[in-house]
């Protein structure tokens, strides 16, 4: 089987080494791609959404699947103008990616499903937004409606502070505070049929214990000891499937990763936020422990046949990927600093993100550069082994937590 990966990350790079490693696969191939991908993978130059052009490009090349990365796409229609084309998609239409591109939109959803979320309010006027908030009270949630590349969200003690993000965006979700660990539980869906993967947890913030501002994610681990046993079974039977049956009630199935960003709280499992995608950088180390072939999965999804193929199998052990970003991020971030990487042990992966080649040079071009994934029998042998790839890879500036997976024999404060 040929396969197109469209995206130019570290979930992209992660997906095509899966690829790459699937004896199913014969070719791989991807658009923009990036450094490390161009290692597994055959690299063609597109805009990533422009449907016409993508769908053209698989055409040409006769694949039998695209899977397409990130979300940006997926909202523009990408994997309608691909199916439409006559090839298979794994992706979600642009009617169905609505359930990240519009918190809104995800909260009908989940209103008309039953589906266990934060209270919230729809505002529009500053009026509103100030009521909703002394509805709810602090800590204050105000969310952007729309895209907003994971920089919509406004957390804060600080009445002043949420007004005003409240003011800055024309229309927000205001919610109420969910307190609890987040975890992070996927689903590979053809419409109707529904396969969790095992949950993650990503850490957002820059530094160590979790302090310092919310970035795209500063690594991960999978899978979760502490969780509550019964958990994946009660987030299929109460958030994944009623929202997949809704959508296809709705005349737009979603056909994907379905991603369920969740708290769970005293009261019980809410949902946070759904994405249309897999989620970065909890693909990494998701990835590394899939003992299942990636592509016949993928592909039985697009196909609406996902009843046809097993659900997908986990080696035993744990996975986790320590994200190294570079100077200045998250605020900014810093390009062209070369990056050098020694020998890395045995099973360790560094999956390539904001890099470049600058002649024969590996360098930054991003916020985060890249991600040292590892495997191991434990979580503790999984992170030792990430860590001593993170200290065989160096470039000027670099920053990366040291507490990733770090005494979790009980659920992250
Ligand atoms: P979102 O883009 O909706 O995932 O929000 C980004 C991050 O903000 C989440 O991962 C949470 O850490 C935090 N967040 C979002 N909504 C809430 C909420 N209702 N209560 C507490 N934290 C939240
Ligand atoms: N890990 C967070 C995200 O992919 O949105």
């Amino acid at each position: 089987m040929k396969v197109l990966v469209l995206g130019p990350g570290g979930r992209e790079h992660a997906l095509a080494l899966a690829l790459s490693r699937d004896p199913s696969v014969s070719e791989v191939h991807a658009a923009p791609g990036n450094p490390g991908i161009a290692e597994v993978a055959t690299l063609h130059e597109v805009d990533a959404l422009d449907g016409a052009a993508v769908a053209a490009l698989a055409v040409d090349l006769g694949v039998d699947l695209v899977v397409v990365g990130p979300e940006a796409p997926l909202v523009a229609g990408v994997a309608d103008a691909v199916r439409e084309a006559g090839v298979s998609c794994f992706g979600p239409s642009r009617e169905a990616a609505r359930l990240e591109g519009s918190k809104a939109f995800a909260k009908d959803v989940m209103a008309a499903a039953g589906v266990p979320t934060a209270m919230a309010r729809v505002c529009t006027t500053p009026e509103q937004v100030a009521e909703a908030l002394d509805a709810f009270g602090a800590p204050y949630v105000v969310k952007d409606d729309g895209l907003a590349a994971g920089k919509g969200v406004v957390v804060t003690d600080d009445r002043e502070a949420a007004l005003a993000h409240g003011s800055a965006c024309e229309r927000v979700v205001v919610e109420e505070f969910l307190d609890g660990p987040e975890v992070s539980l996927f689903a590979v869906t053809d419409g109707t049929t529904v396969y969790a993967l095992q949950p993650a947890q990503d850490f957002k913030r820059i530094g160590d214990g979790d302090t310092g501002p919310n970035t795209g994610g500063m690594g991960a681990y999978t899978p979760l000891s502490w969780a509550p046993e019964g958990l994946v079974a009660e987030v299929l039977e109460r958030v994944l499937q009623p929202t997949v049956d809704e959508m296809a009630r709705r005349g737009t199935p979603f056909v994907g990763l379905l991603y369920a960003g969740l708290a769970l709280t005293a009261r019980g499992v809410r949902v946070v936020e759904f994405n249309a995608r897999f989620g970065d950088p909890e693909t990494q180390p998701l990835l590394a422990l899939l003992d299942s072939p990636l592509a016949p999965l993928l592909r039985a999804a697009a196909e609406g046949r996902l009843d046809e193929v097993d659900p997908p199998r986990w080696r035993p052990g744990a996975g986790v990927a320590v994200v190294m970003a570079s100077a200045g991020y998250p605020a900014s971030s810093s390009s062209g600093d070369v990056i050098t990487v020694g020998a890395l042990p045995e099973g360790v992966d560094v999956v390539h993100a904001g890099t470049a080649r600058r002649g024969d040079d590996l360098v930054t071009a991003g916020g985060r550069v890249l991600a040292v994934t590892a495997t191991g029998a434990d979580l503790e042998a999984a992170r030792e082994a990430a860590y001593a790839g993170v200290a065989a890879v160096s470039f000027a500036g670099a920053q990366h937590r040291t507490d990733i997976a770090a005494g979790l024999g009980a659920p992250p404060a």
